[in-house]
């Protein structure tokens, strides 16, 4: 007889019943009595698990009781329909083998708490509870949904290195990388001598992949970046990770309109995948953890997003503190805003997605192409319901004075940019772009309100587990 190839549970529960089959995958509960027991498999392909019935007359008692919650095993069966609700189709048991048992006195997921917090302290094994199934897939389609988009626009895939000398958004929030030995540090004049050090040079790893994408946009047009991205910022939030993953498209020949148009573009064609791509996992996240969540991504993809200038935005908000409304922080032109500003211009004000642009420049990053005024920067920040900024991007400057003058005005180090400054020096173009926190994505997709929850390693400040 020919050996029964193993079927996921994703294709069983879409199949005609009446064959023989054998599905692999972990225990999630064991219910029944005497003569027969139903047991609930999963096997991360799908939210959905499969009903194995087991008759206790075809299947010993030995078997049975080792088949506990987490434990993994293999079943071989006729797949029928079901009489039960909830499923078309059961399996029938005739064969079980237990692969790996699992003690039901020590597992750490059946306890009665399940909550997000407790699944944080055993982080390693919350990737098998439905909740992280479901974070994982939506996660895998929302990548695979990044590289489709970028790919049929002719985007070229550029990967930009994780080890650097350059502060892109010259914010010093840097992990330094080095070989050196830190009891014992070679000095030169009383001065780390970091030509000792491994590149021999100070290096560390990259806040952003944007300059390095520039010298791709500058070469072959339009590219996009996804990786890592490091930032040793003190941010205890629910918003900020040391490690997280960005992606950052750079088009030559894009202004700021097409930049924003892009971005609106981009960020809706995601939400959309995930409707069309990830419902059923959508469906338990909102049944289980935020019963908005579909509705909220619905109208994302429907609705044009508000477009206002960061000075337009200050008037609101001073208008609403003058009627009334209370910040912990406060608002003035020249501030940056603080998380609970943005929310309110997106959540109360307007009431969707804003774009907020013409920043002014002290409190945006070197490269920014300057406005006519000289005092603005033509930055644009996107920013969503619940989260407040999803992304940030600009036009650069492509004004070779502009840039070298930006750059001697702050004191920043041109030893370390002239590489950069040659973009603008040798045939410099309009060009624009800009960067998606993948997790603040994530954040929005799945109606997690925790950045921990959506990345499945997370670290942050004194955290940096596995
Ligand atoms: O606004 P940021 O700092 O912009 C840049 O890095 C530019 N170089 C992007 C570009 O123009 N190419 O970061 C971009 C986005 C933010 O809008 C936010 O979504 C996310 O990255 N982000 C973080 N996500 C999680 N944890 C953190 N600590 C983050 N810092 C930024
Ligand atoms: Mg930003």
């Amino acid at each position: 007889m020919e050996t029964l190839k193993r079927t996921k549970v994703r294709a069983l529960l879409s199949m005609e019943p009446g064959k023989e089959v054998l599905a692999k995958g972990w225990v999630r509960t064991k219910r029944g009595n005497k003569q027969v027991k139903f047991i609930a498999l999963n096997d991360g392909s799908t939210i959905n698990n499969i009903q194995v019935v087991a008759d206790t007359s075809l299947i010993s008692e030995d078997i049975l009781k080792t088949v506990t919650t987490g434990a993994s095993i293999g079943v071989t069966g006729k797949l029928v329909p079901s009489i039960g609700s909830g499923q078309a189709v059961e399996i029938q048991a005739s064969e079980i083998t237990v692969y790996g048992e699992c003690d039901p006195m020590r597992f750490p997921l059946q306890k009665k708490d399940t909550s997000l917090e407790f699944l944080r302290t055993v982080a390693h094994l919350r990737l098998r509870t439905n909740t992280f199934g479901a974070i994982l897939r939506i996660r895998n389609q929302m990548a695979y949904a990044i590289h489709t988009f970028f790919n049929n626009k002719g985007f070229v895939y550029l990967h930009t290195p994780l080890i650097t000398e350059s502060d892109a958004e010259g914010a010093g929030d840097m992990f330094q990388v080095t070989t050196m030995d830190l009891a014992n540090v070679p000095t030169h004049d009383g001065k780390v001598d970091f030509s000792k050090d491994f590149f021999g040079k100070k290096t560390s790893l990259t806040v952003s992949g944007q300059l390095e994408g520039e010298l791709g946009a500058t070469a072959v047009g339009e590219i996009y970046t996804f990786g890592p991205t490091f930032r040793a910022e003190n941010s205890n939030t629910p918003r900020h990770l040391a490690e997280f993953w960005m992606i950052e498209p750079e088009m030559a020949f894009y202004d700021i309109e097409d930049n924003m148009e892009l971005a609106e573009e981009f960020v809706k064609y995601l939400v959309q995948w995930a409707l069309d791509h990830c419902m059923e996992d959508l469906q338990f996240l909102n049944d289980k953890y935020d019963d908005g969540l579909i509705e909220r991504l619905r109208s994302v993809v429907g609705i044009e997003f508000q477009r206002v200038t960061y000075t337009e935005a200050v008037s609101i908000l001073e208008a609403a503190i003058a009627a009334g409304q209370q910040f912990e922080f406060p608002v003035h032109w020249g501030t940056d805003f603080q998380s609970e500003h943005e929310r309110y211009l997106v959540e109360k004000h307007f009431g969707k997605p804003v774009i907020l642009t013409d920043f002014p420049m002290a409190i945006k990053a070197f490269y920014m192409k300057q406005n006519e005024d000289g005092k603005t920067v033509r930055g644009m920040d996107i920013l969503f319901p619940k989260i407040g900024e999803i992304i940030g991007g600009s036009e650069r400057e492509a004004s070779l004075e502009k840039l070298e003058k930006r750059i001697s005005d702050l004191g920043m180090s041109r030893k370390n940019l002239e590489w950069y400054i040659d973009t603008r020096r040798y045939g410099t173009v309009p060009h624009s772009g800009f960067g998606l926190g993948f997790e603040r994505l994530l954040l929005f997709v799945t109606g997690m309100s925790n950045i921990r929850d959506v990345i499945p390693f997370p670290r942050t400040p004194k955290n940096a587990e596995f």
